[in-house]
């Protein structure tokens, strides 16, 4: 789930200069537009003026803020019968229960759901301004200028505080909401800390040109919409802030990157992934996947008809109404030979890509990605040595530096991704092979992967590896060949599915008294 951010900064900025009515959208981002607010209309309780809260978690009976504050974009781009007044009402009611104790570590946050017992946005574009009474805009900048005190109140290794320049998404978002409250308010000190923390993360960015939260399928879409503020409010002004400076460039730099790694036979970015809610795109849905539609369609973002509701995280779609507004001035910054690779009929064909990425505290130094990519099978890793286990985040679900997929003969793909069991590992890539090695490991190591069920029609069960589906896997290194199977099902099995997903626990281990470095190699072929 995407934190607790200043999400009415969307709407603050649809609201900074326009005069135009609602934004022009393209073909594409008008077809995103839509679908999330038909799905939007279907769970609106127009009695209580919020979204019902669709799934993470499942709650009956309860609704959601911040979804309700997207959808807010929504209704004020769609502009049809009393949208803009509904629009008012909720900004009305979710401003009203925001955090108002300066006293609280949570200052300026928004409720969850506003049920929510007493604990701890989205874009305003200029062009809505109009449409909301002066009250509700003097409202939102109230609101958008606490929120952005209030995300002042996080730093990185204080109470337990996590957020570093290194944790790109909220690490963009609080810039640049800070950048343009300061703007937007005539604040200098927020202007002048927007500046700051827009010179930290580029100095961690121009190591390696590349973003910490190296391609997350779902928090890069969230980093390119903060960036899309930035470029899209922010650059073409005088004394432009530091990140809208750098927001265009920054944008292409990681649609490059992305572009290289995207198969688009199998419409999945291959790994690594530093932080992922899922194993194949198609099913989940990643907000990475709604700038791709928006761009140049569903069909390239989605290799199967799969209505959105049916899969994981499909609350996300929820976001739709501000990627849809800000995705054809965001589209144009990227280069069409760029945007090309996201075709099927422009696959560039077999390649390798190299790159690094550095995410402090947690790396030790770089990770060193190297991903091979063919039409039917892409292999992904990077080589890490770190602090924790689960890289960055230490979350072990989420962290993914080792991953294989394949198209099956379905149309569907084949998933096999390294679980985190090393704080260290060395990672090679050829086109069909890959070695893992634990340069800290010893006999008691493990190699443990998450291996997708067969398709329909094909084994039910995988308790060799040749039961698998469109693959040969041949394994060589330290490891017993052998590896010890369990299934980590949706009903049933040893263990607890991962993000929704279920899989075949795939475990090799190293023979009894081993003094060898563990390690596994692998050759693949396509059936
Ligand atoms: C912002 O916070 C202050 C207290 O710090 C509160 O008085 C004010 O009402 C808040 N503004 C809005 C729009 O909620
Ligand atoms: C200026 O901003 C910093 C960082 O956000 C904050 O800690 C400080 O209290 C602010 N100072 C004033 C005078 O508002
Ligand atoms: C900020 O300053 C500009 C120019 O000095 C002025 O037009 C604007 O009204 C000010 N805005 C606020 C919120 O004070
Ligand atoms: C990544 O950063 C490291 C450390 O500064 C540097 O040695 C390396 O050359 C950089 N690599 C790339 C591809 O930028
Ligand atoms: C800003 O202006 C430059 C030069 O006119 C243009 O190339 C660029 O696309 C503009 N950026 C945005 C986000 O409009
Ligand atoms: C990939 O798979 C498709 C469909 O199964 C097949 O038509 C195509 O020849 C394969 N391509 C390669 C390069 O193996
Ligand atoms: C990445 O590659 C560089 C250059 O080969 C090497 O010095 C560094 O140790 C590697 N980093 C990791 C984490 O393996
Ligand atoms: C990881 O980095 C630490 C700190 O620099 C170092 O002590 C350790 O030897 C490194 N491990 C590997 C496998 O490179
Ligand atoms: C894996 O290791 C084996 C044995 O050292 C070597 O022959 C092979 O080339 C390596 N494969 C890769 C992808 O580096
Ligand atoms: C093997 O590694 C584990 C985990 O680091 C450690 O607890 C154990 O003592 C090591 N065993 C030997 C024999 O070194
Ligand atoms: C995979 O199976 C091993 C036993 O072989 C178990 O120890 C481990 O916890 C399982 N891992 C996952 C992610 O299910
Ligand atoms: C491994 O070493 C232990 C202790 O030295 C010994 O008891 C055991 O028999 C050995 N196991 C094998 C499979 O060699």
């Amino acid at each position: 789930m995407l934190p607790n951010f200043n999400w009415l900064l969307g709407l603050g900025l649809l609201g900074v200069a326009s005069t135009a009515h609602t934004v022009q959208l393209s073909k594409h981002a008008q077809d995103l537009f839509d679908e999330s607010m038909f799905f939007q209309d279907m769970i609106y309780d127009s009695n209580a003026h919020y979204l019902r809260f669709f799934y993470y978690p499942l709650a009956a009976g309860v609704h959601e803020t911040r979804s309700s504050v997207w959808r807010t974009v929504g209704l004020l781009q769609r502009n049809h019968g009393d949208d803009a007044a509904e629009a008012a009402k909720i900004l009305e009611l979710v401003i009203a229960d925001q955090e108002k104790d300066t006293s609280k570590q949570w200052y300026g946050d928004y409720t969850v759901y506003p049920e929510q017992p007493t604990v701890g946005g989205p874009a305003y574009d200029p062009s809505y301004r109009d449409l909301l009474p002066s009250h509700v805009q003097d409202l939102i900048l109230g609101s958008i200028y606490n929120s952005t005190v209030g995300d002042t109140y996080r730093v990185g290794g204080v109470d337990d505080d996590n957020l570093y320049p290194a944790y790109t998404n909220p690490w963009l978002m609080r810039t640049v909401a800070s950048a343009w409250t300061g703007l937007k308010m005539n604040d200098s000190n927020m202007t002048y800390w927007g500046d700051k923390w827009a010179e930290e993360f580029l100095d961690l960015y121009n190591v390696n040109n590349t973003i910490s939260e190296y391609n997350s399928p779902t928090y890069v879409g969230v980093s390119l919409y903060a960036l899309a503020i930035a470029a899209k409010y922010m650059t073409n002004i005088t004394n432009a802030p530091v990140i809208a400076q750098h927001s265009e460039q920054i944008i292409r730099d990681i649609w490059e990157v992305e572009s290289l790694l995207w198969n688009p036979m199998m419409r999945n970015f291959a790994g690594p992934w530093d932080r992922t809610y899922g194993y194949d795109m198609n099913n989940y849905l990643a907000i990475i996947s709604l700038w791709i539609w928006s761009f140049i369609g569903k069909d390239h973002a989605y290799n199967n008809p799969n209505p959105i509701g049916t899969m994981t995280h499909a609350d996300d779609l929820e976001i739709g109404p501000l990627v849809a507004v800000l995705a054809d001035s965001q589209k144009k910054l990227i280069p069409e030979s760029v945007l090309n690779r996201f075709r099927t009929s422009h696959f560039v064909g077999e390649h390798t890509y190299h790159g690094q990425t550095y995410a402090p505290p947690v790396d030790y130094e770089p990770r060193n990605v190297t991903t091979w990519v063919s039409a039917n099978l892409t292999i992904g890793t990077e080589s890490f040595n770190q602090t924790a286990l689960g890289g960055s985040r230490e979350d072990t679900n989420a962290f993914n530096p080792a991953v294989v997929q394949w198209l099956r003969s379905d149309g569907s793909v084949g998933y096999l991704t390294w679980y985190s069991t090393e704080k260290a590992m060395q990672a090679e890539v050829a086109p069909y092979a890959l070695n893992l090695t634990y340069p800290e490991g010893n006999e008691t190591s493990v190699f443990t992967f998450a291996l997708s069920s067969n398709p329909l029609g094909a084994k039910r069960d995988i308790y060799t590896l040749d039961a698998i589906d469109g693959l040969k896997i041949e394994v060589g290194g330290t490891v017993n060949p052998e590896p010890v199977v369990s299934f980590c099902g949706i009903l049933g099995g040893t263990c607890p599915i991962i993000h929704d997903f279920e899989f075949w626990n795939i475990t090799f281990v190293m023979p009894a008294n081993s003094s060898e470095i563990p390690s596994i190699h692998f050759n693949f072929s396509l059936e």
